[in-house]
């Protein structure tokens, strides 16, 4: 009896010791499994010096709360909501506060024409000789010293004038800026929102290719970058003829002097902005001539303003342009000199020529990838794009108000972050939905896509990848570290 008892006492003190040892064991495996995924995404070996790791703390703990915040209150959770019903509170956020003031580096995807908000460009309507084309269904507009001589329905009109009359100027002005953004109170299907965005940048454009407007826009839409922590950009552009007073257009080649210059001077204004660099672009739904024009246009530029050149791209919904291969022709050709710069996989589809232009992207040598947002998809390109640096251009805020996710949680920056694929954060075209020039995106990023455990190394990390994969020269980048 005795021989049993001490039998069973020993066997129970094994199992509790064996237990406890298995436990241990378990506990250890996963944690070490946990960690070797902290340490292989992105930002993720980078070592904080002691200043960096006291701000780091300090920021998981606010950034905890607020997450934690949502996974307890889900119907809360701002990030899985329309843009619109939550813009105006992010300011609010302790996390935006600190991510507001952080160096950002470069923002490598904005476009040109679409770094400034409504009300800027409302400010802009209230110039001398804007005249205005005005109904239901058209709005154009043109600065002149005289009747612009286009066709217009009704009647051309200084657009102060038909303010100066209106019953109502609050209620005019409200309804001009409603031509210069894709606000709207509920999301919207994919095909209505790009026709509104089409028809906003149609106007906008109109508004800004008077020289002296133009001018103006640009020095404001980089002193708002810089105000945000950005130190520099890469702008898409169409470099369209800019016009004055008398009618006179200027040569294209005229616009991309114009950005020198007013870069240039903003450089003497504010001496620790770095500069920008352009990339020219051509829309896709254009004929495989018209591209071989950019392309001989871009080939001018890098001859003749060569610290202004990145590369070239092609822009529109992708959905609905032609693919890649389209103009493969042109672009084969022009492979060697001109450094590419694709927007492609900006979309949900799969197996579709718009997710395939990545392939296309990758085989014609692109620097980097507008968007690839259909990567996740294709694990052979996802390696590839790992291998060779190919860094994805990701703008969170652009994929949510053009409706290609409406949580952002599911965004597939989720993923690229774990795999730390060479990411840059940019904000595409953030005038048009009235977001702060980087910051947002950061923000939204950063809180609402990353790991809970993604901290200030990711946050450094963006802004290190914004520098290392720009155009800029190594000299230059060097420089801007
Ligand atoms: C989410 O939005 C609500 C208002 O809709 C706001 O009170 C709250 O502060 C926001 N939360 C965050 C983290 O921005
Ligand atoms: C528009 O102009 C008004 C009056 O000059 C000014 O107070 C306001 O800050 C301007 N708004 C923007 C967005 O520039
Ligand atoms: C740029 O500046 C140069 C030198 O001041 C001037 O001659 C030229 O006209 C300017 N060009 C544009 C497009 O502003
Ligand atoms: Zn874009």
């Amino acid at each position: 009896m005795r021989t049993l008892i001490r039998n069973f006492f020993i066997c129970v003190v094994v199992t509790i010791i064996s237990a406890s040892v298995i436990l241990e064991d378990y506990e250890r495996n996963r944690n070490s499994l946990l960690e070797e995924e902290n340490v292989h995404a992105l930002g993720g070996k980078l070592q904080l010096d002691s200043e960096e790791a006291i701000l780091n703390k300090i920021l998981k703990q606010l950034k905890e709360a607020e997450v934690d915040e949502s996974f307890k209150n889900p119907n809360r959770f701002n990030f899985s909501k329309h843009y619109f019903t939550y813009r105006d509170e992010i300011s609010n956020s302790k996390v935006y506060q600190i991510i507001k003031r952080m160096p950002k580096g470069g923002a490598l995807h904005v476009h040109g024409t679409l770094m400034l908000g409504a009300d800027y460009l409302l400010n802009l309507t209230y110039q001398d000789h804007l005249y205005t084309c005005y109904t239901d269904d058209v709005f154009e507009l043109q600065f002149s010293d005289a009747i612009p001589q286009r066709h217009c329905p009704v009647k051309w009109t200084l657009l102060t004038e038909l303010r100066r009359v209106s019953d109502d100027v609050k209620a005019f002005d409200a309804a001009i800026k409603q031509h210069f953004t894709i606000y709207s109170e509920a999301q919207e299907d994919i095909d209505i929102i790009w026709e509104r965005f089409e028809k906003a940048c149609y106007v906008i454009k109109s508004l800004i290719l008077y020289r002296p407007v133009r001018e103006k826009f640009l020095y404001d839409s980089l002193k708002r970058f810089y105000n945000d922590n950005v130190m520099y950009i890469e702008l898409r552009s169409g470099l369209h003829s800019l016009y004055e007073l008398d009618g006179t257009q200027h040569e294209r080649m005229y616009m991309v002097k114009l950005y020198q210059n007013i870069t240039k001077k903003f450089k003497q204004d504010y001496p620790d902005f770095i500069g920008i660099k352009l990339i020219v672009t051509k829309h896709r739904g254009s004929d495989i001539e018209q591209i071989r024009q950019t392309l001989d246009f871009a080939r001018q530029i890098k001859r003749e303003v060569p610290e202004m050149f990145a590369g070239f791209d092609l822009v529109g919904q992708e959905d609905k342009g032609k693919p890649l291969v389209d103009f493969l022709p042109a672009l084969l050709e022009a492979k060697e000199e001109i450094n590419f710069y694709f927007h492609c996989g900006e979309t949900n589809w799969f197996g579709m020529a718009t997710d395939e232009n990545l392939v296309d992207a990758v085989l014609l040598g692109s620097k980097r990838i507008g968007h690839g947002y259909a990567l996740t998809k294709h694990p052979t390109l996802m390696a590839t794009v790992y291998k060779k640096g190919i860094a994805v251009e990701v703008n969170v805020l652009s994929n949510a108000v053009l409706s290609l996710v409406h949580d952002v949680r599911n965004h597939p920056l989720a993923v690229f972050l774990a795999l730390d694929l060479p990411v840059v954060l940019s904000s595409d075209d953030p005038g048009v939905w009235g977001a702060e020039p980087l910051a947002h995106d950061f923000y939204i990023s950063f809180v609402g896509v990353a790991s809970k455990h993604a901290d200030l190394r990711t946050l450094k990390q963006l802004a290190l990848n914004s520098i290392k994969y720009s155009a800029l020269d190594n000299n230059e980048k060097e420089r801007s570290l």
